[in-house]
């Protein structure tokens, strides 16, 4: 007990002195375009911090900055600041698909040159750029004589989170290497290293985000909590060698990024991520294009089909014309078929070298196929698992994208089912996000967009090159179909919002409508029907997939919020939420006017009161509304919907009625 005191009474006095050492040294700082944000960079001692506050209220407390390298001394003390340059940025520009169309930059900018007061004399500059609604930090380490290749032993950046309570966080590579986890909530005393996007609600009420930016040819910043609510970048290792990154000077980290949210729903709608990567540096992306699809693939989880060879083979040319009729019957623009390429008999993951890319089964007929959708005004979505043998992939890139463009495929789902790549390094290190980006290139290059299954994390770069268009990196509901622990609670999908979905868009395939038709015995779906509508509001994917069998969908009235709901949208805002209890979204179609409505619960039912006042005002419109019937629980009655028509306008206050495990989805089109 006295060492507990004596030991909080030393680092509350540490921390004064540093506060008033801080303020004598070199320290420059620099507030959000509203004010409310301020940060301080400061040099202590030779070492650098930086600390952000909201309102004069801390949230961020003096957390250094820093490296340490192999074969080099540490690039973390005797620091000055040699130069300072601040400036204000504010602009707006316009996303070819996205959440929302116009984004508005808006920050003010603070570039610190440090330099070593001692040989070897080492420059290093960090740029800052504080938002109206946060922090986003990255090293650039010049080009400097005497230094060439750095390779990175750690990154000394640290978020000392003073008023951090409580956390939603998922472990690294516990589960698996691609983020499949279930988020944890916790205390902050009761995590391990973490993945980001991190969420953490402080003691003064504010909601904050911890991820990171642009990650190029860098390992993906996961975070160490060395103490309660201090947490510290650990740079994902190479597995062969442990080092972090290995670079050449000059080069830039990723953007470190705090969002600041007075409430959860702010943290979804921060652009802070999209506004930190670089422009897109595809020319022409009038060939990009969203747009919802159904797969040969739902089958395969709940073997009905196999992927390889065989009596129940998925992949073959009669059933995927039926899907591709089916898809032009009801307004689908693409259909994904996976399991169509040698390499699934026998054990893939553990032999996924012997994919090939080119080279079909002998029932699937790939320019009938492709020849056959185009009639139809559909489009094949490919298929490129790959077992993790990234290597083998590359080796067959050229080739791969170059067949799928010659048939006029313009879509790419990858795979990477494995613990490690190529046997041997994380997904999320230097090593993976090589290889992920070469992936994305060479498929802009085809002119192929890319959804992009078992990643490294999503960072934004969807705006640098627009044909990303969205990843997995998350439990999918393809979990109900034979996940050991029974499918995803009915809580899960309140939570992720708030978690993964602030990381980009997610390939979650919501949409199924046959809940016990599953793989696995004792796994189901835990929603009610109308929550699965609702999902593909709440759930962004600009590849927006409808997961289930064509004979799931027949007969159904509901199917029509499917075949009518949009994925590419001109606004998104949250109206209400809670993490892990609910969460409403409306979004505006970009391409028609009119508004959708997304409305979820965990498995607790509840009332909401739902005020439409971002409606057009004096304009009438008419809601048509999928909603959980009376009797309706994701368990013993989850079908039961209720389809109606009511004239709303911007003055309506709609009582939403979620069931437990249920949902609301509505869609709101003018009167005629
Ligand atoms: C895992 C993916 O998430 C899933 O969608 C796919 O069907 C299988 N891998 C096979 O590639």
């Amino acid at each position: 007990m006295i060492v507990q005191l004596v030991r909080k009474g030393f680092a509350a006095f540490s921390l004064l002195l540093l506060a008033a050492v801080a303020f004598a040294a070199n320290e420059v700082a620099v507030k959000s375009p509203n004010g409310k944000l301020a940060l301080k960079v400061s040099v202590v001692k030779g070492t650098a911090y930086y600390e952000l506050s909201r309102n004069g209220k801390v949230v961020v407390s003096p957390s250094s900055l820093g490296f340490t390298l192999r074969n080099a001394p540490s690039l973390d003390r005797n620091f000055s600041i040699a130069r300072k340059a601040v400036r204000g940025i504010n602009e707006k520009w316009e996303q070819p698909w996205g959440e929302r169309r116009w984004v508005v930059n808006q920050c003010n900018e603070l570039v610190v040159d440090l330099q070593e007061t001692t040989k070897p004399n080492r420059k290093l500059t960090v740029v800052f750029r504080v938002f109206n609604d946060g922090l986003g930090f990255r090293y650039v380490f010049p080009k400097q004589q005497g230094v060439d290749s750095v390779i990175v032993d750690g990154e000394e950046t640290q978020f000392n989170l003073p008023t951090a309570k409580n956390i939603w966080w998922i472990p690294v590579h516990r589960d698996n290497s691609f983020y499949e986890s279930i988020p944890r909530y916790t205390s902050m005393a009761s995590i391990d290293t973490v993945n980001t996007p991190a969420t953490i609600e402080t003691s003064d009420g504010l909601y904050l985000a911890i991820h990171e930016a642009n990650l190029t040819d860098y390992a993906s910043m996961t975070l160490l909590s060395t103490g309660v609510g201090r947490l510290k970048s650990e740079l994902v290792p190479w597995r062969s060698t442990g080092v972090k990154v290995y670079a050449k000077a000059p080069f830039s980290s990723p953007w470190r990024t705090i969002i600041v949210a007075e409430k959860p729903g702010d943290l979804i709608t921060s652009n802070i991520m999209l506004n930190l990567n670089e422009p897109s540096k595809i020319k022409d992306a009038s060939w990009i294009k969203p747009g919802k699809y159904i797969g040969v693939w739902w089958g395969m989880h709940i073997n009905k089909f196999t992927w390889g060879q065989g009596p129940k083979h998925g992949a073959n040319t009669q059933t995927v014309k039926e899907y591709i009729d089916f898809a032009a019957q009801n307004g689908f623009s693409g259909v994904l078929v996976e399991g169509w390429n040698e390499g699934w008999d026998g054990d893939w993951v553990a032999e996924g070298y012997k994919f090939s890319f080119t080279k079909a089964y002998p029932d699937f007929d790939l320019p009938e196929i492709c020849r056959y959708a185009a009639s139809k005004n559909v489009k094949l979505i490919g298929h490129h698992e790959t077992g993790g043998f990234a290597t083998n992939y590359e080796n067959q890139l050229e080739d791969a994208f170059k067949l799928y463009q010659q048939h006029g495929v313009n879509a790419v789902k990858t795979g990477y089912v494995n613990k490690y790549l190529d046997g041997k390094e994380w997904h999320d290190g230097q090593y993976g996000v090589r290889h992920y980006r070469k992936v994305v290139e060479a498929a802009a290059r085809y002119g192929i967009m890319v959804d992009n299954h078992e990643p490294v994390k999503p960072t934004g770069l969807c705006r640098t090159f627009p044909n990303f268009m969205t990843q997995e990196g998350g439990r999918g509901q393809e979990f109900d179909a034979w996940s050991e622990d029974g499918g995803n609670k009915p809580g899960y999908t309140t939570v992720i919002p708030f978690t993964r979905m602030l990381a980009g868009p997610f390939d979650f395939t919501p949409g199924t409508f046959n809940f016990e038709n599953t793989g696995r015995k004792g796994t189901r779906v835990q929603t009610t029907l109308a929550k699965q509508l609702a999902l593909m509001v709440v759930i962004y994917s600009p590849l927006q997939m409808a997961s289930d069998l064509p004979e799931s969908y027949s007969g159904k009235p509901a199917f029509q919020f499917i075949k009518d709901v949009p994925c590419d949208w001109e606004e998104s805002l949250v109206l209400n939420g809670e993490i892990g209890k609910f969460v409403t979204f409306a979004r505006k179609d970009r391409n028609a006017h009119a508004w959708y409505v997304g409305s979820i619960t965990n498995e607790d039912e509840r009332v909401l009161q739902l005020p439409l006042s971002f409606l057009d005002r004096g304009k009438k419109y008419v809601a048509q509304i999928y909603a959980d019937g009376a009797d309706a629980d994701w368990k013993t009655n989850p079908y039961s919907v209720d389809i109606n028509a009511n004239e709303v306008d911007a003055a309506t206050v709609l009582t939403l009625r979620l069931a437990k495990g249920g949902g609301v989805a509505i869609r709101i089109i003018p009167k005629q």
